[in-house]
Formats: structure tokens, C-alpha cells, sequence
């Protein structure tokens, strides 16, 4: 029972290692419909679908003819039971501050908040925007606006004003709700002025509704803006019903770096995204009614969209959201949250888990961790010895890692350990294998499968009902990416954009993304955003970015920028487009370093060698470098990637 090369959770010698979860995935696989129709059943439907799979030009209509809604599968039907003083919500500001928000008092606040909505013209099928940092009111909004049918864009508070417009233009919301800051490693960062530069650049925009949460004065736009605090006690309704919706109407669009300069908005489904996440949750973390649970992520991100909110409400779970930094004030402030409210089931990036792990082991053990019971992580590849790491420090060797591969566009996890099915062996940085209806194989260039043991790229073949509906207002980009990828390949196959292994016992091995987006502290960043950011600046003719590894963030972006004529290459310029950087997508894309370079490496066919950059800056050999255009490009890039590592530059 023990995994290749490290030692696995003792499983009860009475079953069959694995034998429950193959045959539950096998047949999963087989009777896609009947399985997820089952699946399905867990939520309350207004009327049952007529069909549960319509699949048409690469697109899946889940439980077609089924009408529900989000919020009253959130909050109504656990207020009808004894779940009514359950809590939902236990919420700690990084101040210290806490709030304990049971089903009914989050019933009564997203009744209100909704009420508040439909006075400012919000209902079904306005968009609404969201620039919102981890409060309370952040899910109470969300669940207002899916209580009307409303859906919603939320945009990470790290990203800056041009982030947002764009994000807030290309839905034509017409209500952003923000808050006048956030505190953050002990100081306020704004909010609002933030939205008011970007509500200046959206037409569509009527209202702003701002939450108190810093009090560091903000201003107040008589015309545009209102108080949370005042428009709640204003609320007309004390309930307002919940409106039924298809089963594909759109909950929510999120933006995600693609591979080109223009963010992909994910359109998400309600009926097949809500039974996805919450069977996913269930599985992957074996959740049951006393669990504590704690998915340490930002509601700006996928992560908390499905496993802060959705799926946790629905299935009725005691959750845990905080606001600030891991280790602030000090660097035990995680492993006490987790000792003082009792967490069972512990659930963040590897990003988080490299901070943490650097102020040594005395930290988390002061505080008592036997609580926890399962362990997991998402967003990046873990580290083998950052999971080692994890399993025994953290977990004390008695609690399974769920190593929790997928995407914004998956909806919910694709590739997990499956405690709540069966635990197989586990494998320190594998995610092991797909869930249930989940139908993963990894290929070559052309679309063939390769061999166990070889890199290719992920593809999966079947729809699931957590899957984008499409990129919103993109149909062709969405066929063009995800399914047009290999034409000669037969078959449906989703193109995930990232390389995997299989290993000779079938484990998958998530190798990182095979295209050009970043992975930076877990966040998403396109290098071809980052380029056009950076090309837009009038110091910049050119410009070409690479990830370089970075032991905590696992990359970072380095920029190579060939400026145009009358422009020195001086330091304070590189500051500048740094902070350009910043101030257009947001801090999370922040430049590592800035090379000026004379040109840089491109193909014959001119196209940037990136792979070519991203082995200089990681020092390491350069492969096959034939195709390439000019070699003394190169030979340049090198030279000013080494002089400033040895810090002459
Ligand atoms: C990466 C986050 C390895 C992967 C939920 C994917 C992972 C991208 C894992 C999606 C994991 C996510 N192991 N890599 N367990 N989880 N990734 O859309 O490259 O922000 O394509 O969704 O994160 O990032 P996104």
C-alpha cells in the first residue's frame, strides 16, 4: 500500500486497494447521463430537466429543461431545517475582528442585499460587477444577484483600474460592488478609488454600491454612489423570492489569463457548476455536516468562487473566510486560525504552504493541529518535498493531501485524490487520479496518446457539467482554443493548455501550463497581456516576457523590452514600466526584473523564442536553438540576463 517513494495513509487492509473508486469512475465513464443525473439529485430543483447531456457544436447544455436557482439551493433550503442557526460563515478580519453569520442570518442578509439590487434595476440577466475584497458581504452579493438571476463578474482586488474596466465593460454591468478598502499586512489598500477610475471608463456603470469596511474616507459620489450600510437598512423587501432559471443560465463570467492580450470571460452554467462542485467537494475532501472547513483562497480567483461559496452553502457547511495575509502579524497567525476554530479539512496553494514553510517547523507546532483531517491544495504543482512537508508537519502523517488539479474553466477539481470515495496510495506531487466522469489522457502533437511515462499535453474526452459554457461573447475563441486544437484528433477532446505525465501505475503528474500563460503565486497572468501592457508604454517598440522560477511564487515575470529610439535604458525607466505594469493589470503582475535588449530572439518566421528567453533567465541549456532568426540576439539577451544577475546592471 505504500506509494512509489514515499510513505502513503495506512488504508484498511480489509478492501481491495482502490477497487470502489475504479469502479465508481469506470462507470462514471460508461453512463455519463445516469451517473450525473444521480449527481444531480443532491440539489433542490424547481422542475427536473427533460434531458440530462445536450451536446452540439462543442457545447454541453446540462440538465436541460431544469429550472433552480443558486441562492435559494445556498441558503433557502438549509434555513427550512434544522441547519437554520447552523453556521455558515465564520470570518476573521486581519485585524481580528470576527463575525459567526449562521444560514439564517445569511438568508436574511442576501434576501436584503437582492431587494436592494432589484430597487437599482438589477434582475434577471443584468450583469452586475464585483471588486470586492474577503468580507462577508463579498458571498451576500454574490448570492443576492444569482437570487435574481443577475449574473456576475467578480474581479480579483488585486488587479488595478484597467483590469477592472475592461472586465466591467465587456459585461456592460451596470452596478459595481466594492468596498471602500481592505487591510492588508496591517495597512488599508483602497478599493474605491480604484472603481471610480474604472466606473469613469464604463458607460454602462449607474451605480456603486461601496461596503464600510477601513472607514479611511472615501469620496462619495452623490449622483453614482451608495453605502451598503445605508442601502441595506433602506431595503424595501425583506424577502424577495427566488427566481427559477434554466439549468444553463449564466451564474457567473470569470476572467482568466489566456494566451493573448484579452482575458477570456468563463461563462458558467448554474445547474451543472453547482452539482459538479458540490460532488467534487464531496469526494475530494470527504465532507460531512460537522466538518470545519477552510479553502484559504481569494473569492477573486475560481478556488473561492466554487469551494468558499457555492459549494459549501449547498451542501451546507460551516466555512471559514478570512481577510488578509497568511502571516500577519506573525507568521503562526494560519496554524492558530486553524487550532482556534477547529478546522477539519484544510485547503490552500502550494504558493501559501512555500511561505509558510520557510519560518521553520517551530511555528505551526505551537499550535495544536489534531483537529484536521484531510489536507489540500490547488493552483500550481506541489513540490514534493513542500508536500513531504505538508503531510507531516501539518498533517502529522495522518492526514491525506488532496492534490486538487483544475481550472477556471473545469468549474470544480478534475484531477484529486478521492477520500470521500475510496483513498488510493498517494504520491508526494501527483494529483493521482481523474474523478468520476472525468476522462483524462495525455497526447503528443498531434493528438495521439502517448505512452505511460511520457510528457504531453492534458486533453480530457468527455463533458462534464462543471465545464465552461463558453468564452462569453466569444463563441469562435472558445472553439478555436480549447476544441479545434487538434483537428486531426478524433473525438470531442478539451484542450487544457497544460503538459502532464502518466506513471506507470496511472498517477497523473500536472507538469504546468504548455502555453504562454504564467503562473505567478498561483494567479493566471498571459505573457502576451503582460507584452501588450508593457508595448502600450511610449518608451517600448517591443517587448517579451518569460516566467523565471521563483522558490515561492514558483515564477515570476522577467520582461526583455527593446525601447525605441531616443529612450536610455536607465534604471528609473525600468521602475517606470514596472510600476506601469502595475498600475494597468495590477500588483499580482508586477515585472521581477527588466532587461533592455537591442532586439529580441525570434524565429525565422518571427516569432519570439520564449523558450529560448526562459532558459537564459533560469541559467539553464538552451536546446535547440536552429530556427532562430539571429543568434547574436540571443548571445545579447544572455549577456544582459548574467550581468544583472551578477549585479552590475
Ligand atoms: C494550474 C485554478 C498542478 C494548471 C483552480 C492549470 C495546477 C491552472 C493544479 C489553472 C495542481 C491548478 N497541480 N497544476 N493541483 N491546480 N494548476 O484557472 O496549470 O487559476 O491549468 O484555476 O493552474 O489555473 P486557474
Amino acid at each position: 500500500m505504500i506509494g512509489e517513494g514515499l510513505a502513503a495513509l495506512p488504508v484498511d487492509e480489509k478492501f481491495e486497494p482502490n477497487e470502489k473508486l475504479k469502479e465508481t469512475w469506470k462507470f462514471s465513464v460508461d453512463n455519463p447521463e445516469a451517473f450525473w443525473a444521480e449527481q444531480a439529485k443532491q440539489l433542490d430543483w424547481f422542475k427536473s430537466w427533460d434531458g440530462v447531456l445536450e451536446w452540439e457544436n462543442k457545447k454541453a447544455r446540462w440538465f436541460n429543461g431544469g429550472k433552480l436557482n443558486a441562492s435559494h439551493n445556498c441558503v433557502d433550503r438549509h434555513v427550512a431545517t434544522w441547519r437554520k442557526n447552523k453556521v455558515a460563515y465564520i470570518w476573521e478580519g486581519e485585524p481580528g475582528d470576527k463575525r459567526v453569520i449562521t444560514y439564517a442570518e445569511l438568508y436574511r442578509e442576501v434576501n436584503k442585499f437582492a431587494s436592494v439590487l432589484k430597487d437599482l434595476g438589477v434582475k434577471k440577466g443584468t450583469f452586475v460587477a464585483m471588486y470586492m475584497p474577503m468580507i462577508p458581504e463579498l458571498p451576500i452579493a454574490m448570492l443576492a444577484c444569482a437570487r435574481l438571476g443577475a449574473p456576475f463578474t467578480q474581479v480579483y482586488s488585486g488587479f488595478s483600474v484597467g483590469a477592472l474596466a475592461e472586465r466591467t465593460r465587456h459585461t456592460e454591468a451596470e452596478v459595481i460592488v466594492t468596498a471602500d478598502g481592505v487591510f492588508r499586512r496591517g495597512k488599508v489598500i483602497d478599493l474605491k478609488g480604484v472603481v471610480d477610475k474604472a466606473a469613469d471608463q464604463c458607460p454602462s456603470v449607474r451605480k456603486v454600491v461601496t461596503v464600510e469596511r477601513t472607514k479611511h474616507g472615501v469620496e462619495m459620489n452623490p449622483e453614482k454612489d451608495i453605502w451598503y450600510h445605508d442601502a441595506i437598512a433602506g431595503a424595501k423587501e425583506r424577502y424577495v423570492a427566488p427566481m427559477p432559471v434554466d439549468a444553463s443560465h449564466i451564474l457567473y463570467v470569470l476572467y482568466t489569463s489566456g494566451t493573448t492580450a484579452k482575458p477570456k470571460g468563463v461563462q458558467v452554467c448554474t445547474g451543472g457548476y453547482l452539482t459538479y462542485t458540490c460532488s467534487t467537494l464531496r469526494w475530494a475532501f470527504d465532507v460531512k455536516e460537522e466538518d470545519v472547513w477552510w479553502c484559504f483562497a481569494d473569492i477573486g480567483w475560481v478556488t473561492g468562487h466554487s469551494y468558499i461559496v457555492f459549494a459549501p452553502l449547498a451542501l451546507g457547511l460551516t466555512n471559514i473566510m478570512y481577510e488578509g495575509a497568511p502571516d500577519h502579524p506573525d507568521p503562526g497567525r494560519t496554524w492558530r486560525m486553524i487550532e482556534e476554530n477547529e478546522i477539519t479539512k484544510f485547503y490552500t496553494s502550494p504558493t501559501l504552504l512555500r511561505l509558510l514553510m520557510k519560518y521553520g517547523d517551530d511555528i505551526p507546532a505551537k499550535s495544536d493541529l489534531s483537529s484536521l483531517e484531510v489536507l489540500g491544495t490547488v493552483g500550481e504543482p506541489i513540490n514534493p518535498e513542500v508536500w513531504r512537508w505538508y503531510y507531516k508537519v501539518i498533517g502529522k502523517e495522518r492526514c491525506p493531501i488532496s492534490d486538487t488539479w483544475w481550472q477556471t474553466e473545469t468549474g470544480g477539481f478534475m484531477i484529486s485524490p478521492a477520500p470521500g470515495i475510496q483513498l488510493a496510495p498517494l504520491k508526494a506531487g501527483s494529483a493521482t487520479f481523474p474523478m468520476p466522469g472525468i476522462d483524462p489522457v495525455v497526447v503528443n502533437e498531434n493528438g495521439d496518446p502517448v505512452p505511460m511515462g511520457v510528457k504531453g499535453y492534458l486533453i480530457i474526452r468527455k463533458p462534464w457539467p462543471g465545464m465552461l459554457m463558453t468564452l462569453y461573447k466569444d463563441d469562435e475563441r472558445y472553439l478555436d482554443y480549447y476544441w479545434n486544437r487538434y483537428p486531426k484528433a478524433a473525438g470531442d477532446r478539451f484542450y487544457t493548455g497544460d503538459y502532464a505525465v502518466q506513471d506507470k501505475d496511472g498517477y497523473y503528474w500536472l507538469l504546468g501550463r504548455s502555453d504562454d500563460v504564467l503562473k505567478v503565486a498561483g494567479h493566471r497572468i498571459g505573457t502576451i497581456e503582460l507584452e501588450d501592457v508593457l508595448v502600450s508604454h511610449p518608451s517600448v517598440a517591443e517587448a517579451s516576457v518569460v516566467g523565471k522560477a521563483d522558490p515561492i511564487k514558483m515564477e515570476v515575470p522577467v520582461c526583455c523590452v527593446v525601447l525605441k529610439m531616443g529612450y536610455e535604458p536607465l534604471p528609473e525607466l525600468a521602475e517606470e514600466l514596472k510600476l506601469h505594469v502595475r498600475k494597468v493589470i495590477g500588483p499580482v503582475a508586477t515585472p521581477a526584473a527588466i532587461h533592455f535588449v537591442g532586439n529580441v530572439p525570434k524565429t525565422r518566421s518571427g516569432k519570439i523564442m520564449r523558450r529560448v528567453i526562459k532558459a537564459i533567465v533560469d541559467g539553464q541549456e538552451l536546446g535547440d536553438t536552429t530556427t532562430l532568426e539571429d543568434q547574436a540576439a540571443v548571445e545579447e539577451v544572455k549577456r544582459v540576463v548574467e550581468a544583472s544577475r551578477a549585479g552590475s546592471i
